[in-house]
């Protein structure tokens, strides 16, 4: 039975993502050793098979993702967000790729999303479910926001099954991580959470279940890099 509840709260998410903002982007490019970019560029692979026009990028964070997404033809992406911080870093990135006709950025929850039902032709989210108070209602959002026949792409931390990287991979994660993250960022917590909230977090066969119970027609994954990420693709 997949959980729906994170025992994290908005706000402390909030706060924590608007402090580690400006260190945000060289710690995601030096911790996953630069495969993050790898992760987003099959989400828009398998994205632009449907050719989409409309985009939202939910938890868009410093905007990569939205970046890439705009890497489809004549797509426009919106990304939002709750972290004022992340956002003003990626409107400064947009400006300088000269992307602003093409992406966009806007504060807003991800579980209350201020668009009509059934407005865009795809969906995405990149690291950012796992850190949703409620998971399962910014799915049921994401769902309502897209238009009938419309998919969401969403890429999520999973866990290495086989060896041996699942014991490189816990040594990685618990110890490894942290105290990278810790001593370029300053911010011990943020280095913590990141673990331990992926360890809690559903992977797999329960996570396609969590977007069905959400209401997604169909769901299904493709695992990236051992099962380090999986890829979610889901049907409204
Ligand atoms: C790990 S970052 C991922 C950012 C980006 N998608 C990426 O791939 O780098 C997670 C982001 O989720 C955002 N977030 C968490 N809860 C949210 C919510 N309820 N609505 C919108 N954004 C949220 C955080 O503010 C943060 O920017």
């Amino acid at each position: 039975m997949p959980i729906s509840i994170n025992h994290v709260q908005k706000e402390d998410v909030r706060e924590m993502f608007d402090d580690i903002a400006p260190k945000y982007d060289f710690l995601n490019h030096f911790l996953s050793m630069g495969i993050d970019k790898r992760w987003r560029k099959r989400l828009r692979k398998e994205m632009a098979k449907n050719t989409p026009i409309s985009i939202i990028d939910v938890a868009t964070g410093t905007g990569d993702l939205a970046f890439e997404l705009s890497k489809i033809k004549e797509a426009s992406i919106i990304g939002v967000d709750i972290a004022e911080k992340m956002l003003i870093i990626a409107k400064e990135k947009s400006q300088k790729k000269k992307l602003n006709d093409r992406v966009s950025f806007q504060l807003a929850d991800g579980s209350e999303l201020p668009f009509s039902d059934n407005s865009f032709d795809a969906a995405s989210i990149s690291f950012g479910i796992r850190n949703f108070e409620n998971p399962q209602k910014g799915l049921e959002d994401i769902l309502r926001v897209l238009k009938p026949g419309g998919y969401a792409y969403i890429l999520e931390f999973g866990k290495p099954e086989k060896q041996p990287m699942k014991s490189f991979y816990k040594l990685y994660s618990s110890h490894i991580l942290p105290f990278f993250g810790k001593l370029f960022s300053g911010h011990t917590k943020a280095y913590k959470y990141l673990p331990s909230s992926v360890k809690k977090f559903l992977f797999g066969d329960n996570f396609c279940e969590l977007m069905k119970t959400a209401g997604f027609e169909e769901a299904r994954f493709i695992k990236l890099t051992f099962g380090i990420v999986y890829l979610y693709i889901g049907k409204k």
